[in-house]
Formats: structure tokens, C-alpha cells, sequence
């Protein structure tokens, strides 16, 4: 096993990001991808991340030495602390970062070479339990006895995938905030059948790549960040659905209010509409005629459908193409 080789199983939103934020601390790191079609579609990814992280990172040269810069600054590229930055520290992690950025990821559709030897398999599928379990049953025969197995859902406990895993002792979620990059969280959540040991070892590997550990003593539907925002993202939905109020006053509503930098809106273009579309179907009513989580469902189905699914298509409740 290659203790500097990580395999993310997805390149989506979130898988992309993630890889390359292990690419950029030095990891060796493969995108397992199914299909040349997934290749196309991941590979624009990959490049228009790389490039808002390094402009992040180039941006907190103008930063540093101002104490407003530590609210702002691309935390998770950046270790140590605010104050202790200096430009030729930024300069140093900017030639290093895009030599790993360049020289570290590769892009696979074989499975059992995408996996071999990995350190940790991180998993970033779509969020369908139906993937996740056709991807575990396809992956459990070709890791190394002793890979360690992490997902990133959203919403989807570990213990429903454990035994489908073949590995349930070295299983458990790590989960990531969008733009990780700047938001670097990560969530560690065992179920009950992970080994300790494998618990420590993800929150060792998640501060190694920039991440904050956040520690979940148990098992929590939408651990701790979702336990809050998902109620706040469909409570805004919610009221769209309903016509209550356009989207633009309910943004401006809780950004004038809370002082936040972004409305749920803003925050659903950067998750994406289909993300938010898969949560709001796996709520019992969204499948119920006249029910607002039915409402929600179906405008949002509109927009997809449209393509507007969100900053990385150009257009979601936001145009960003101008
Ligand atoms: N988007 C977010 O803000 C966010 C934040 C934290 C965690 N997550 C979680 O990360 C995971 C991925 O989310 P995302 O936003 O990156 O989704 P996404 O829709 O952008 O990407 C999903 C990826 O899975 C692939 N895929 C889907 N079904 C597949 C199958 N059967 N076989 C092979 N590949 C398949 C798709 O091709 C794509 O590459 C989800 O579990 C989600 O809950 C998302």
C-alpha cells in the first residue's frame, strides 16, 4: 500500500474539489471515473477549480498583514496561522501547489487500477443510495486489505452501507463543505462497527489536506452542518415554491438580517440544483400532489432540466454569465 495515494471514486462537485485538494498537499491522487462521457464532464471541473484556488491563494498576498484578512483568506490552503503568513509563504505554497496540482492527478476508468494500493478510497457519488451501493459492491474485491473507505454524502448514514462495503470496520463518512478550498471543514462520523483506529487515522488524513476535524461522538442524519443548513435551505425553498417572495428578497432578506455574505439561494447555486433535488425527493411528501416539498421538487426538476443547475452550469436562480 502507498501511504501518498488516494483514489476518489466520483469527479463531480464535490469529488473534484477534493482531489485536488489532496493533489495540492502532495498526495498521488487518481479520479476513478465510469465513463469517457465522465471524463469530459470532469475534466472542465478540475481546471476551473485548480484556477479559483490559485486565484484565492494569489488574491491573500494583498491580505496579509491585515486582520480582516483572516475571515477571507483560502484557509484550507494556507497552514498555519493568518498571522503568521507572510508573501513569501504564499509564493512557496503557490510554486509548490501547481507543480502538485500539474504533476499529481491522474484520471482512471479502470476501477481496479484506479484503486490499487490507495491509502484511503474516498467516495463522492452521486447522492442515491442505489449508486453508492452498486459502486461499493463493485469496488469491495479490488481494494488492498487494508484501504480505508470514507463517503462524503450529505445526508446518507454510514451503517446503510457498511456491510455492502465488505470492509465495515475500516468505513466511515468524511464529509466536506463546498469550496473546500476556503470552507475547510471535515466532519469524521463512524458508525457503530468502525474501528477506532480507522476513526483517528481519516482525521489525521483530513488535517493533512488543509481540513478542520469536526468530531462526531455518533451518528447524525446531516451531521452537524447540515443538521442545520438543509432546514434552512428547504424553509427558503419553501417559500419560493410558495410565492411568497422572490428569490433575490429572500436572499437579500437574510443577508441584511444576519449580516451573512450569501442568501440560500446563492448557497443552493454553489451546492448545485441537483444536489438539492435529490435531497428534497428522498423526503416522503416530495412524492405527495400539493405538498410544498412537491412544489419544490417540480420547479426545481423545471430548472435542471433547463440546465440551470448552478454556478458550474453558468446559470441556477443566478445568472452568472454576465
Ligand atoms: N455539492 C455539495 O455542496 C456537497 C457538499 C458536501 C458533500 N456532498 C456530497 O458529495 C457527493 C457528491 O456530490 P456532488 O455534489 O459532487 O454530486 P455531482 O452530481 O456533482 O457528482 C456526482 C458524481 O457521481 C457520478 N455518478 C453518479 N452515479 C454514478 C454511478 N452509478 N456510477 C459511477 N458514477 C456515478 C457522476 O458522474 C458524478 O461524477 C454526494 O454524496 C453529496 O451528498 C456534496
Amino acid at each position: 500500500m502507498n501511504d501518498k495515494k488516494v483514489t476518489v471514486l466520483g469527479g463531480g462537485v464535490l469529488g473534484t474539489q477534493i482531489g485536488l485538494m489532496c493533489a495540492y498537499y502532495g498526495y498521488d491522487t487518481t479520479f476513478w471515473l465510469r465513463s469517457e462521457s465522465s471524463i469530459e464532464r470532469t475534466k472542465p471541473k478540475i481546471e476551473r477549480y485548480s484556477k479559483l484556488m490559485m486565484e484565492d491563494l494569489t488574491k491573500a498576498k494583498a491580505l496579509v498583514g491585515n486582520p480582516m484578512g483572516a475571515y477571507v483568506y483560502p484557509r484550507g490552503m494556507v497552514a498555519g496561522e493568518w498571522k503568521d503568513i507572510t508573501v513569501e509563504k504564499i509564493d512557496a505554497m503557490l510554486e509548490q501547489g501547481k507543480k502538485n496540482l500539474a504533476e499529481k492527478i491522474h484520471i482512471e476508468l479502470d476501477m481496479a487500477k484506479a484503486v490499487k494500493g490507495a491509502y484511503i478510497v474516498i467516495e463522492s457519488m452521486s447522492e442515491d443510495p442505489n449508486a453508492k451501493t452498486e459502486v461499493y459492491t463493485a469496488v469491495k474485491d479490488l481494494l488492498d486489505p487494508d484501504t480505508i473507505l470514507v463517503t462524503n454524502s450529505s445526508t446518507l448514514l454510514p451503517s446503510m452501507f457498511a456491510e455492502a462495503t465488505g470492509r465495515p470496520e475500516k468505513y466511515c463518512s468524511l464529509h466536506f463543505a463546498n469550496t473546500i478550498w476556503k470552507n475547510n471543514t471535515a466532519e469524521i462520523m463512524s458508525h457503530p462497527g468502525t474501528d477506532k483506529a480507522v476513526y483517528d487515522a481519516v482525521v489525521d488524513f483530513a488535517a493533512s489536506i488543509g481540513m478542520i476535524p469536526l468530531k462526531l461522538f455518533k451518528e447524525q442524519p446531516g451531521y452537524i452542518l447540515n443538521s442545520m443548513l438543509v432546514p434552512f435551505l428547504s424553509a427558503a425553498q419553501g417559500l419560493w415554491a410558495n410565492g411568497v417572495a422572490e428569490v433575490e428578497t429572500i436572499d437579500k432578506t437574510w443577508q441584511l438580517a444576519t449580516g451573512a455574505p450569501a442568501g440560500p439561494f446563492q448557497i443552493l447555486d454553489i451546492v448545485g440544483l441537483e444536489t438539492a433535488y435529490n435531497i428534497n425527493q428522498m423526503k416522503p411528501n416530495a412524492h405527495v400532489e400539493g405538498t410544498v416539498e412537491n412544489k419544490i421538487g417540480t420547479l426545481l426538476k423545471e430548472k435542471i432540466d433547463k440546465g440551470e443547475t448552478g454556478v458550474n452550469a453558468g446559470k441556477g436562480f443566478y445568472d452568472y454569465t454576465k
